[in-house]
C-alpha cells in the first residue's frame, strides 16, 4: 500500500506516532514508525494486534517497511483517533472527569479486558495514555508489552509496564498475569477521577513508589468524592492479592457498570418519549462526545530491590511531570533470554519475513 505521512501526533516509547493517508482510497490511518533496528517492540504489537478483532480494540490496519531519509523504517498501521488518547481528555478537563464519563471509559475498557483476558492476552501497560478515544468511544491500544496467559509462551517473555500502574506482584517480579491489567485499571480510574497519578508525592521521591507498590501492602486512596458504587468496584481492582481481585467478567457485572448503564438508558428513553423533546423537530444532529523505556532490570534471581532500583534507573526520560512520569519499562531481555536460556528464534524469523516483504 503507498501512503503520504502527515504531521507527527505523537511519540511513545516505542515509536512516533504521525497520520497518513493511503493514496489508493484516501482513508486517514495512524502509523506507528520506528527505525527497523529498534523494532522489536513494535513488532510485537503487529503480532498481538493482527490476531485481535474487537470494537474495544484499536483497529490494525496492516504493516510495512520504508526508506526514509535513508533509513530503514517499521511501520504499524492502525485506526486514527482524531480526539486522540485518554489522557489528553483528562489533562484537557484538569481535576478530573466527570464521574458519568469516568463511567463510560470504564465500561468500555472493562469491556476490551474481557475480550483480551479471554483470547488469552494480558495487555501489561494499561493507562489512559494507551487508551485511544474514537467516536465509538474507548478502545486499547499500544500491545508492545503484551503477553500471551499461557505459561508456556510467557515464558520468555520479560515483565514490562509502567512502574506507578504496576500490580504489587508485577513490582516484585513474581507474576504478570490479567489481574494485574485489573490492578492498571483501578490505577486509571483514579487518574480519570483526579487528573493526577493513582500515587500521590511521586515527583519527590519516585522510587519509593517502587518499593511502595511491591512491599507496603497499600493500595492507592481512592478519591473521596466519588459514588459508593464507583468506590466499591475501585476497591475490587486494587486488591493487593491478585487471587482476591475481580476479573474483567465480574466487573462487568459490578453495580457500578450495570446501575449506571441502566440509568443511562432510562435518561435516553425519557427524552426521546417526551413529546416535547426537541428531538422531535428533527433540526438536531447528536453526535457522540469524543475527545485522544526501555529498562534493564535483574531477573528474579537478583535480590528484588536491586531489582526495583534497576527498572527505575533505566527507564528513559524520567521528567516526572504529567505521562513523563508514567514511562513504560521492561526487563532487560538480554538477561532474560540468559538466564532462562531462552532463544530469540521468533523475532529471527518474523525480521527474515519482513525483510523478504521489503519493497526497498
Ligand atoms: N496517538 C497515538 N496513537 C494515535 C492514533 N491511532 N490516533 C490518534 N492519535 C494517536
Amino acid at each position: 500500500m503507498d501512503w503520504i505521512r502527515g504531521n507527527t501526533i505523537g511519540r511513545g516509547s516505542s515509536a512516533t506516532v504521525s497520520v497518513a493517508t493511503s493514496c489508493q482510497s484516501g482513508n486517514i490511518f495512524a502509523a506507528k514508525s520506528v527505525e527497523f533496528s529498534q523494532s522489536e517492540m513494535l513488532q510485537r504489537e503487529q503480532v498481538f494486534l493482527c490476531t485481535l478483532r474487537s470494537p474495544r480494540i484499536v483497529e490494525y490496519m496492516g504493516y510495512d517497511i520504508t526508506m526514509e531519509n535513508n533509513k530503514l523504517m517499521y511501520n504499524l498501521m492502525i485506526e486514527y483517533a482524531p480526539a486522540g488518547m485518554l489522557n489528553d481528555a483528562i489533562r484537557d478537563q484538569r481535576g478530573g472527569l466527570h464521574e458519568s464519563r469516568i463511567f463510560q471509559y470504564t465500561r468500555e475498557i472493562v469491556q476490551g479486558l474481557e475480550y483480551l483476558h479471554s483470547s488469552g492476552v494480558v495487555h501489561c501497560d494499561i493507562k489512559s495514555r494507551n487508551i485511544l478515544i474514537t467516536e465509538s468511544g474507548a478502545k486499547i491500544a499500544d500491545f508492545g508489552c503484551a503477553r500471551w496467559t499461557n505459561p508456556k509462551a510467557s515464558a520468555a517473555t520479560p515483565i514490562a509496564g509502567t512502574p506507578m500502574f504496576m500490580a504489587p506482584e508485577v513490582a516484585r517480579g513474581e507474576e504478570q498475569g490479567c489481574p494485574a491489567d485489573i490492578w492498571a485499571l483501578g490505577c486509571t480510574i483514579i487518574e480519570m477521577a483526579t487528573g493526577m497519578s493513582p500515587w500521590p508525592n511521586v515527583n519527590s521521591d519516585p522510587l519509593s513508589i517502587l518499593y511502595r507498590i511491591a512491599y507496603s501492602g497499600e493500595s492507592p486512596n481512592f478519591p473521596e468524592f466519588l459514588s459508593t458504587k464507583a468506590k466499591d468496584f475501585l476497591s475490587k481492582c486494587l486488591q493487593t492479592d491478585p487471587k482476591s481481585r475481580w476479573t474483567a467478567k465480574q466487573l462487568i457485572n459490578h453495580p457500578f457498570i450495570q446501575e449506571f448503564e441502566l440509568t443511562q438508558k432510562q435518561n435516553q428513553k425519557s427524552i426521546t418519549n417526551s413529546p416535547t423533546s426537541i428531538l422531535d423537530h428533527g433540526v438536531w444532529t447528536f453526535t457522540e462526545e469524543s475527545e485522544s523505556i526501555n529498562s534493564i532490570v535483574e531477573t528474579k534471581s537478583a535480590s528484588l530491590s536491586r531489582r526495583i532500583r534497576g527498572l527505575w534507573l533505566n527507564s528513559r526520560a524520567p521528567n516526572w511531570e504529567w505521562e513523563e512520569t508514567w514511562i513504560t519499562v521492561r526487563e532487560n531481555v538480554e538477561s532474560v533470554k540468559q538466564d532462562k536460556n531462552v532463544t530469540c528464534t521468533r523475532m529471527v524469523g518474523d525480521d527474515l519475513e519482513l525483510q523478504s516483504r521489503c519493497k526497498f
